[in-house]
């Protein structure tokens, strides 16, 4: 053709970008075109349901990153309404070589659902997976992956009265929440979220849909318990669900205005409380450290005779008094006590960085450990417009799930710790510091202490992967390498293939 030697040139003009530019640049706007088109087609056509960076509003209703701390603009934002557009949306984001990750709440501390910071994935928003379903017989209640913690504990309680142990979070997603472990306040009596799934229908990789139980597509099952943003989306789950409980006491004991000795001796006391071997399994226990202040809270799963018989109150430094409720009603309840302190995140967007510990029987806070936390926290420098250490109680039944049945690993872990710093602006190298501090100085001082939980995001984490699945990372990385060896699922921190 005549005109081709002048191409380039033209292509210069228009473009405005270097010579050698121009050609990747045109290659690539045609492929976004492409994946867009791809995408629009997934979705049936449906303009509104795939969404692109070229939209005004695309930041603001379809990104909605709920750490403002890490910017991100995912490649789209799709919101498929059946397992067969997720399959869709899924084979264009591979053909079009994507990252993918499903977003169920959107409540990922380092915004894994958009693909993490810098991450130009394909989004799968979750929303439209609201399926409700309950069997009278066995009680295994069907959830779509899009339900929020508020309205699965709303569903099951206005569909007989049944429940499921999961987080105190209203606005978590089960999608995110159940595949990655789901930690709450009936964990000890119930298991995690986790624990109590039985079957699962996903989307993998090659956009196969299957379903999975301990007996069919076992390692499916097992990887996306606990690591499922590394494997899958997860459309749908079906629980094992429980009865609500009856009574309930709630208590609460604060120590305000103390200083670093007196809010030693009180977690001392409490750390004594919560490693008695012979602790109650309906005893669920949370320590919040603020400035200058600790709070005990929790709920006892049962009458106010059998708390009673603890006698929880003679066990805490006298002084403070220990205040009860009776409920007998769980609704919106039993996150009340994290509100009530006013450290509800409530879902709202902020800039934060959290960090967390795992502590088994052999690696529990010393004294040592304890008295170095309280003269830290008194005396550094922080950043933050507000910061917490939250250590939550966890083993009792959760500990008797065999490690090889999920992927969520920490099988003897009595509690964790959670830091946490909300900054104005971005979080700055102070804040960061603040909390590695702390972290730093119970590692010094509890020998063999190590683990996080990957629900607790920390996008900084060094060789995040064996923190996060420890003992079964190996399993898991094999799976990967068979289901996804391309690593189409991917954040900054999910499982890799295993290398052959
Ligand atoms: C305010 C607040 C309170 C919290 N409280 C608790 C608590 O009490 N207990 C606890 O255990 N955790 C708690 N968490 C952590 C929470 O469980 C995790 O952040 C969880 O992953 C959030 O799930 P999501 O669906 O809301 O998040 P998303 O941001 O939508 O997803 C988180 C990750 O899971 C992946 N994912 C989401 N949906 C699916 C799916 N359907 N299939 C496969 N992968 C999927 C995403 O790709 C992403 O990598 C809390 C978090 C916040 C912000
Ligand atoms: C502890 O503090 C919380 C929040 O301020 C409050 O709701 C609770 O009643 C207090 N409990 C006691 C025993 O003072
Ligand atoms: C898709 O992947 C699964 C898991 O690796 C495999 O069993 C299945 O055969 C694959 N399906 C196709 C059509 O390739």
């Amino acid at each position: 053709m005549w005109l081709s030697p002048f191409l380039p040139f033209l292509l210069y003009l228009v473009v405005g970008a270097a010579a050698g530019a121009v050609d990747i640049e045109l290659v690539s706007r045609t492929e976004d075109e492409d994946l867009e088109r791809c995408l629009n087609d997934a979705v049936g056509g449906d303009k509104d349901r795939a969404q692109f960076p070229d939209e005004a509003l695309y930041q603001l209703r379809d990104v909605k990153p709920l750490n403002l701390d890490i910017p991100v603009t995912p490649a789209a934002v799709t919101y498929p309404k059946t397992t067969e557009e997720v399959a869709e949306v899924v084979r264009c984001a591979v053909k079009y070589r994507r990252k993918v990750q499903a977003r169920s709440g959107g409540h990922s501390y380092a915004n894994y659902c958009l693909g993490g910071a810098g991450s130009t994935a394909v989004v799968v928003d979750l929303g439209h997976f609201q399926k409700f379903e309950i069997d009278r017989a066995s009680w295994i209640a069907t959830m779509g992956a899009g339900t929020l913690l508020e309205n699965s504990e709303k569903r099951l309680h206005e569909n007989g009265n049944r429940i499921i142990s999961q987080g105190v979070a209203p606005q978590v997603g089960l999608g995110g929440h159940a595949s990655i472990g789901g930690l709450g306040p009936l964990g000890r009596q119930l298991g995690a979220a986790a624990d109590q799934v039985v079957e699962v229908e996903v989307v993998l990789a090659n956009s196969t849909v299957l379903r999975a139980t301990k007996d069919e597509n076992k390692d499916v099952f097992f990887a996306v318990l606990g690591a499922g943003a590394s494997f899958a989306i997860i459309t749908e789950y079906k629980f094992q669900t429980s009865p609500e409980p009856g009574e309930m006491v709630r208590y609460t004991y604060n120590v305000t205005t103390g200083d670093a000795k007196t809010l030693a001796k009180t977690f001392k006391a409490w750390n004594k409380l919560v490693s008695n071997p012979d602790l109650s399994w309906k005893f669920a226990s949370t320590l919040t450290i603020l400035d200058r202040t600790i709070n005990i809270n929790g709920i006892y799963f049962g009458p106010r005779s059998e708390f009673d018989s603890l006698n929880i109150e003679a066990q805490l430094p006298s002084g403070p008094k220990l205040e009860l409720f009776i409920m007998d009603d769980v609704i919106g309840k039993i996150g009340q006590t994290l509100e009530d302190i006013g450290l509800h995140l409530s879902g709202s967007q902020a800039s934060f960085y959290a960090k967390s510990l795992a502590f088994t029987p052999s690696t529990l806070m010393n004294d040592k450990a304890i008295d170095a936390l309280f003269e830290y926290l008194e005396k550094s420098r922080k950043d933050a417009l507000l910061w917490f250490v939250i250590f939550d109680l966890s083993g009792g039944y959760i500990n008797t799930v065999p490690r090889d049945e999920r992927a969520y690993p920490h099988r003897n872990v009595l509690y964790f710790m959670q830091s946490y710093a909300i900054t104005l602006g971005r979080v700055g190298q102070t804040t960061r510091d603040f909390l590695n501090g702390i972290n730093r100085l119970i590692v010094d001082n509890v020998p063999g202490v190590g683990g996080a939980y990957a629900g607790y995001v920390d996008p900084f984490l060094e060789n995040a992967q064996q923190e996060y699945w420890g003992p079964n990372l190996g399993r898991l990385e094999k799976i990967k390498a068979e289901i996804d060896k391309d690593d189409v699922f991917h954040n900054p921190q999910s499982v890799r293939p295993a290398t052959p």
